[in-house]
């Protein structure tokens, strides 16, 4: 069945695990189900990737930022995103427009309306049919995304977007729960500070009303 579903929230908010879990539970249920993310998703959209997430780019400008973003995303909404949903699969993107409205709009000040034109450029009306918001406090994210950062021997300060103050993160917290507000029916806000396994049943309720 064709299903989009992303998945949003600051770093650390658990959307990896939770995507896993959220992909087997699908797919036991006898659905076909692919897995993809932006920044990244598809060959010429992991070398983009790369350079965003490159700590050594520090002067990359937060237009230049967007523009890489966006042309990621004209790739992957080709290449991935549309065949993908044509073939009638429910696709799971880890991030999606609602990142680049709270990260590049919210957070690094890029004007709202030039996001809107852009992405309406590169993916047209597609939109997620629902949206997964794991929201939690920023202490709590950073705190396990530096434990994961740790475990996989990366230096905190190697992700570009980990290095940031605390006070980037809170905007970007802060902006995801504004745009769910706006529109509560596509975007659910599910508290991801609980255990893993509260977590996984809340988001196959709100996932089971899609399926047939
Ligand atoms: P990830 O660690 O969840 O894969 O995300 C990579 C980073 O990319 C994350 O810090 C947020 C950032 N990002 C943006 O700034 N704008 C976007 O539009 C997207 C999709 C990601």
């Amino acid at each position: 069945m064709r299903l989009f579903i992303t998945f949003e929230g600051i770093e650390g908010s658990g959307k990896t695990t939770q995507i896993h879990l959220l992909r087997d539970y699908v797919e036991r249920k006898g659905y076909r189900c692919q897995i993809t993310r932006e920044p990244g998703g598809c060959r010429i959209g992991d070398k983009i990737r790369d350079i965003l997430m490159d700590s050594s780019n520090e002067n990359l400008t937060p237009l230049s930022e967007l523009l890489l973003i966006m042309a990621n995303r004209a790739q992957h909404v080709t290449e991935v995103i549309e065949p993908a949903l044509r073939d009638q699969r429910i696709l799971i993107c880890d991030r999606f427009h609602d990142a680049t409205v709270a990260y590049q709009g919210f957070a690094r000040g890029v004007a709202l309306d030039l996001i809107e034109r852009l992405n309406q450029t590169v993916a047209g009306e597609l939109k997620p049919d629902l949206t997964i918001l794991l929201d939690c406090p920023v202490e709590v994210g950073l705190a396990r995304a530096r434990e994961r950062m740790a475990n996989e021997n990366v230096s905190w300060k190697e992700g570009r977007f980990e290095g940031e103050q605390r006070d980037f993160h809170q905007r970007v917290r802060d902006a995801y729960l504004t745009i769910a507000k706006a529109e509560p029916h596509r975007i659910k806000v599910v508290d991801g500070s609980r255990d893993e396994h509260t977590v996984e049943r809340e988001i196959r309720q709100l996932v089971s009303s899609f399926l047939k």
